[in-house]
């Protein structure tokens, strides 16, 4: 291996796009989630040819690429991720393998169900388990922020769903849902475990799914069950299932983002101070910002579904392309000075502040698209935002704490990443 050095492209002939010798897999995980931004500013390029793991893959970045890979069904996401992604959504007969009318239909079941309502009840359920777990937090040493707020949000996504879960419960669920998250990204063991968690917590979930065509039904999964699809057939068991999971475990997975949040408030302490005070006109730019900077989905990898034109280059069918996140997300064409964390530069647009027009598919953290309903974008976006506003207002205001000296440094060659420590909090009180 060459170190750190990047390859020197190859130009072909009457090719725009730079292509780069050899294969992405040893440097990419060498360099983890930088990858993809050295090799754009070095090229003075929005895309790159190269391999992964011997396939040809083309690298893109930008609000133009994330929104020609996120419309009109032209990247199927079959095939293109390692099936044990932060979604279970690969599964065979999920949304996100679907596409046209297939998709649009079984999309707004999602959107129905994270409604403005659904959206209200999770966050008063994560209010209500919060205030629960404080009993416990208050009475204790230390606290590690990562798994408390995973069990916080694994019982009120439960309880969403209309499967409540006692002690013993929570703690399987919690410990599964965190063991298949982390593994999301790794390869070797620790993949291992999350996929054998994996089978755990489905079986979990399947039995909950065939007591609830018994009869025994909550809310959320009465609302699966009853779906019907742009076939008029329903969801049999193991899509019911899959789908189910796509709604508890991405939920527990903004937990990851809390934690960047606390740690944006520990770090800009004058934040805390203005939210603490009541004063929210930011908060909403703040948990943006933390939705920027936190490295978490690195990028989205689809397939062409047909022969493909972008700015002049063809791609063939079936060619893999990685829109790449975080590289998206330090564009210091889309946000003036990236690397600073500035949430009133959301103020305006409710995304990038360079480029109004592009600001939707310049904050691409959950996908892009203009339309939840006919993209691929993540229809918990909305959810993740006005939970990520609550855990701010309950970190602020419900409680005081104190942030012991720990490793706060995040490893980026580790996907998904977090703070080393996972944000170590003591001396709770509620207030
Ligand atoms: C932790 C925060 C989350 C992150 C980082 C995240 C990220 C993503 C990404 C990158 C995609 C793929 C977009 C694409 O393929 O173009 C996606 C899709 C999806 N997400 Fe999330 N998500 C999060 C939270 C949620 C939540 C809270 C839910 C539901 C409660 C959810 C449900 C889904 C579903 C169902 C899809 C598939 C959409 C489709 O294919 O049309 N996600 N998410």
């Amino acid at each position: 291996m060459r170190g750190h050095d990047i390859e020197a492209p190859v130009r072909e002939r009457d090719a725009a796009i730079p292509r780069l010798p050899g294969d992405a897999a040893v440097p990419l995980l060498a360099e983890g989630y930088g990858y993809g931004a050295r090799r754009f500013e070095r090229l003075g390029s929005d895309a790159f040819r190269t391999r992964l793991v011997g396939l040809p893959v083309t690298f893109v970045r930008g609000a133009e690429a994330a929104r020609f890979c996120a419309e009109g069904d032209r990247f199927s996401r079959t095939a293109a991720m390692p099936a044990s992604v932060l979604h279970s959504l690969q599964d065979e007969g999920s949304v996100q393998t679907l596409a046209g009318d297939a998709h649009r239909s079984r999309k707004a079941l999602f959107l129905d169900l994270l409604d403005g309502s659904g959206r209200e009840r999770m966050r008063s359920l994560l209010r209500e388990e919060w205030d629960a777990a404080l009993e416990d937090w208050q009475g204790a040493d230390t606290v590690r922020l990562h798994e408390a707020v995973a069990e916080v949000l694994t019982r009120a996504a439960c309880r969403w769903a209309g499967l409540p879960l006692d002690d013993d419960a929570a703690d399987a669920r919690t410990a599964e849902f965190l063991a298949m998250l982390d593994g999301a990204g790794a390869f070797g063991p620790p993949n291992w475990r999350g996929r054998l968690r994996r089978r755990a917590t489905e079986r979990w979930a399947q039995e909950r799914v065939r007591d609830a065509r018994d009869g025994n039904r909550g809310a959320a999964l009465e609302r699966l069950l009853t779906h019907r699809d742009a076939d008029g057939r329903g969801l049999n068991d193991e899509v019911a299932t899959v789908e189910l999971l796509n709604l508890l475990r991405p939920t527990v997975a903004v937990g990851r983002f809390a934690v960047f949040a606390a740690l944006a408030l520990h770090q800009h302490p004058a934040w805390a101070e203005r939210f603490r005070s009541g004063d929210e006109e930011h908060l909403r730019g703040f948990v943006q910002e933390v939705r920027r900077t936190a490295p978490f989905f690195p990028l989205i990898a689809g397939r062409a579904t047909h022969e493909l034109e972008w700015r002049g280059e063809r791609f063939a069918p079936g060619a893999l392309v990685a829109l790449d996140i975080f590289a998206t997300h330090r564009d210091a064409r889309l946000w003036r000075e990236p690397l600073r964390f500035r949430p009133e530069r959301h103020a305006a647009t409710g995304g990038s502040d360079d480029h109004r027009a592009h600001a939707v598919n310049a904050l691409i953290a959950q996908g892009a698209g203009d339309d939840l309903a006919t993209s691929h974008r993540c229809p918990g976006e909305p959810l993740a935002i006005e939970l990520l506003e609550e855990i701010v207002r309950l970190l602020t205001r419900r409680m005081t704490y104190e942030v012991p000296a720990q490793d706060l440094g995040v490893d980026l060659r580790r996907f998904p990443t977090l703070p080393r420590s996972g944000f170590l909090m003591t001396e709770i009180r509620r207030t």
